[in-house]
């Protein structure tokens, strides 16, 4: 149990379920967690292992915030289904005969059997395979076996259909849902972020189309790749250092001159607010960009993306479509991307363990041979057995598992890196930190984990206000 002290008037109006002492005008809060220490930059190891923490945040993260579910593209026609997970509960995302998307608990009404075992499908009922209750796609129970004979015409079956979620919705067609009533909307939770997820996500009229998912497991907690997608870029030059020599070599054929020092490399690391993060780098000319992208893709993919330029930067504006390049990014809490196409879906699974669901992110429009050419790029690097990925797993292993230690435990995480830099900055929004390397972002994902966790419903959770300029066309739709 740790303190925390805020100086408030003595009149304050107590309604937290937090234990609260008054003593003359100092107030001591007693929170169940204290977690990050947001001026020091320190951690606690007790959240990446323990069972009782991991129990309570599948219930208070994953029961409550807007989790990434799937996207659009993976349920086109009527009657297609896809089958998710919000936490560990499993999810069938559903689009009905009239085109509309739904999403329900995989859990038969009956005794509990799991409705769907496909991973995908096209279907207009499911039938439970225990004692055969059928559901149609809009979550409706449908049919009963001896409903008439065995249950005396009796049973409810008006107040059985499928479990749905209590909210549902899109934003330029990945689909996002929550367990809790009480969210708030899922453009408010997105909040500024959206600036950024319209560079990658919402450039092109027609969308983009998600590939995958590939799945794997790994031998850590859900927090390290979330973490290390939203802030970490400080890991890069070493983690993949001879991947990065490998790459540079091929692309340049062997003509790549000596490396530049990673760590004086321009570019901002951003608490983007609602415990989301990123990295952006704004540059003052366009061609600068094409610069540092030519070095890093296929002749063919730097073409297109400057022949489709004028869309994007209709859609999104000056800034976004010609100034900016962002690479790492996490939705908070199990939604994460790299610039370079691959999009990361994180399913807990349990405290020490974590299922990785890897989609490719392709503009729908690009021609065939160009995302087949896009998809290969992006899982050459972070597929499965990627050059990139399987420098990451072992040490977020590690990292994870220091926390199991009676001695480790005593020293927290150190997650200090540019504290007292943050910033305004005139183009991005959210708290910035002016060097590539920083790790703000990091700390707004455990201070807003530390938040959820604490909070006793959403009316406990602050939400930060959108104050991006969305240039552009683009909006929530797409
Ligand atoms: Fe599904 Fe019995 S558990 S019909
Ligand atoms: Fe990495």
């Amino acid at each position: 149990m740790h303190l925390y002290r805020s100086r408030v008037l003595q009149s304050v109006i107590i309604e937290s379920h937090f234990a609260i002492y008054l003593r003359g005008y100092e107030m001591v809060v007693r929170q169940k967690y204290n977690i990050i220490d947001m001026d020091k930059g320190t951690l606690d190891r007790d959240i990446f292992v323990g069972e009782q923490i991991y129990q309570e945040e599948l219930e208070k993260v994953f029961g409550r915030a807007w989790l990434w579910v799937g996207h659009e593209s993976l349920i086109p026609n009527p009657n297609d289904f896809f089958l998710t997970y919000m936490g560990e509960d499993p999810v069938i995302l559903t689009r009905d005969a009239k085109g509309e998307v739904h999403a329900f608990l995989n859990m038969c009404r009956h005794r509990g059997n799991r409705i769907v075992r496909a991973d995908d499908g096209n279907a207009k009922n499911f039938m439970c395979s225990y004692h055969g209750w059928t559901y149609s796609n809009e979550g409706k129970l449908v049919s009963v076996p001896g409903l008439q004979e065995a249950y005396y015409g009796e049973l409810d079956v008006d107040n059985l259909g499928l479990v749905p979620v209590a909210h549902l919705d899109t934003y330029a067609g990945f689909v996002f849902a929550t367990w809790d009533k009480q969210a708030p909307s899922l453009e408010s939770y997105l909040g500024d972020m959206r600036f950024y997820m319209d560079i990658m996500f919402n450039r092109r009229e027609g969308g983009i189309h998600l590939f995958g998912p590939d799945k794997w497991l790994i031998r850590t907690n859900w927090k390290n790749p979330a973490d290390n997608f939203s802030g970490d870029m400080y890991h890069g030059a070493i983690s993949h250092g001879s991947a990065m020599i490998v790459r540079e070599k091929m692309l340049s054929q062997g003509n790549a001159g000596p490396r530049p020092n990673p760590y004086a490399q321009p570019g901002n690391q951003v608490a983007a607010g609602n415990g989301h993060g990123c990295y952006v780098n704004v540059v003052e000319h366009s061609a600068d960009l094409w610069n540092q992208q030519g070095q890093q893709r296929h002749p063919a993919l730097v073409d297109y993306e400057k022949s489709i330029l004028p869309e994007i930067e209709q859609r999104i504006g000056h800034l976004r479509a010609r100034r900016t390049r962002t690479i790492h990014h996490t939705v908070f809490p199990n939604m994460s991307w790299l610039n370079n196409g691959t999009v990361r879906m994180w399913h807990p699974r349990g405290p020490d363990q974590v299922e990785i669901w890897a989609f490719v992110s392709v503009d729908m429009e690009a021609p065939d041979d160009l995302k087949h050419l896009y998809k290969l790029a992006s899982m050459q690097m972070f597929g499965p057995s990627g050059m990139f990925e399987q420098d990451d797993m072992d040490n977020w292993r590690n990292a994870a598992e220091a926390g199991r230690s009676t001695i480790a435990r005593k020293y927290r995480q150190n997650i200090a890196m540019g504290i007292g830099h943050e910033q305004p900055h005139q183009d991005l929004p959210g708290s910035v930190v002016p060097r590539m390397h920083a790790e703000v972002a990091q700390r707004g994902m455990y201070n807003r984990w530390q938040q959820f966790m604490n909070a006793e419903s959403w009316a406990d959770i602050p939400i930060d206000p959108i104050t991006a300029k969305f240039e552009g066309t683009a909006g929530m739709k797409g």
